[in-house]
């Protein structure tokens, strides 16, 4: 384990922007996390966790402690009676590296997460989600390290308090919890979920398609809506959909008909922000300077040129207020954003 000093953040982020950690460190082991916390603590900084940084935006000022890169692998396949596999994955994993592993060995459950950038361990935090899945669908238990009692532990899906891009991870009381390894639910015998309209469609004339054919389709889906992180910088979806109140949602409905709605409770709709950026706001493609709305999918942000973590966020808060100012609906961050 090597601790290194004043590491451009730059270069751990698909934003591609922002300033340096105090210190950096990778880890490998579960042994390596604890002295790297141990190193934290003796000098007093407080410690990050991050993946692959394919959804944090760091601000320019970079972050004053450790950034703790997150490497532990592993991946243990144990099956289960009728065709049913439970597979435990350290936290480090590529997500889509996993995906494409457990397809071929014939198992369904995680193919509609296909090629979204970023680790297993970050999964949990903000319970990633696209075509129709979420991983709290999936998710058995997840091994954490509890920071305050200084063990590791497993917290069970019900632990978790899963929401939409949402979880104990995020909150203040769940800060404790360092992801080491999620175990995910797996089966060779179920159907592939294509009820989301993207897939609905795609399999209009194939209705019970393989894993291995859904993992296909949402990679083919997903190119022609999101930009190449490898190429431009970008996070996904920069912001999160707005769930609103239900009377909102009718009031909004009546100007735009075609607004794309989701029941969430008796009370609450979530909208497509995407559908409120581009047909509502005209947003879809609209840049300043090296920052836009991608001209595909207008709720993924991109950093065309080597944007500043600032001129990223005077983007973001003039999108905000835009969609204010037409809607009357406050939009949140979806990618977390670190320092000030
Ligand atoms: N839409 C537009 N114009 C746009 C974008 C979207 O009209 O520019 C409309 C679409 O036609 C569709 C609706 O809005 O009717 C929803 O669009 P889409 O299916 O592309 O999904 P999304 O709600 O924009 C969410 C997730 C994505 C995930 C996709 C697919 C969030 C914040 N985003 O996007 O997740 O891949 O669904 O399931 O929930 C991410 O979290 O980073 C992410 C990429």
């Amino acid at each position: 384990m090597h601790i290194e000093e004043y590491v451009s953040l730059r270069d751990y982020t698909t934003l591609k922007t922002g300033g340096v950690a105090r210190y950096f460190v990778s880890v490998t082991t579960r042994g390596e996390l604890l002295a790297a916390l141990a190193f934290a603590a003796e000098h007093q900084v407080t410690a990050l966790v991050i993946g692959e940084g394919s959804n944090l935006l760091v601000a320019d000022s970079g972050y004053p402690g450790l950034i703790v890169k997150m490497g532990i692998m592993g991946r243990e396949y144990q099956s289960l009676s009728d065709g049913q596999a439970a597979l435990m994955v350290g936290a480090g994993e590529e997500l889509d590296a996993v995906i494409a592993d457990s397809v071929a060995h014939g198992y369904s459950g995680l193919e509609n997460l296909s090629a979204i950038p970023g680790t297993v361990g970050a999964t949990p935090v903000q319970n990633v989600g696209a075509y129709g899945v979420e991983v709290k669908d999936i998710i058995l238990q997840v091994e954490v390290y509890d920071t305050k009692v200084n063990e590791f532990k497993f917290l069970q899906n019900k632990e978790c308090g899963f929401g939409y891009r949402d979880s104990i991870f995020k909150s203040e009381e769940g800060k404790r919890y360092i992801v080491v390894a999620v175990q995910f639910t797996l089966s060779m015998t179920a159907q592939s979920k294509i009820s989301y309209r993207d897939l609905a469609l795609y399999f209009a004339d194939a209705p019970t398609p393989s894993a291995a054919a859904v993992r296909d389709a949402v990679m083919k889906i997903r190119e022609a809506k999101f930009p190449d992180w490898r190429v431009l910088g970008t996070a996904g979806s920069f912001f999160k959909n707005p769930i609103i109140k239900a009377s909102e949602a009718a009031r909004l409905k009546e100007m735009y008909p075609d607004l794309p709605t989701y029941l969430t409770s008796e009370s609450e709709v979530k909208l497509s922000l995407g559908y409120v950026l581009d047909k509502i706001c005209n947003l879809k493609g609209y840049r300043q300077g090296a920052v836009g709305l991608y001209e595909a999918q207008a709720l993924v942000l991109v950093n065309y040129d080597g944007a500043s973590a600032s001129e990223i966020l005077a983007f973001v808060e003039k999108v905000r207020m835009i969609v204010r100012e037409k809607t009357a609906i406050e939009i949140e961050p979806e990618v977390c954003i670190v320092g000030k």
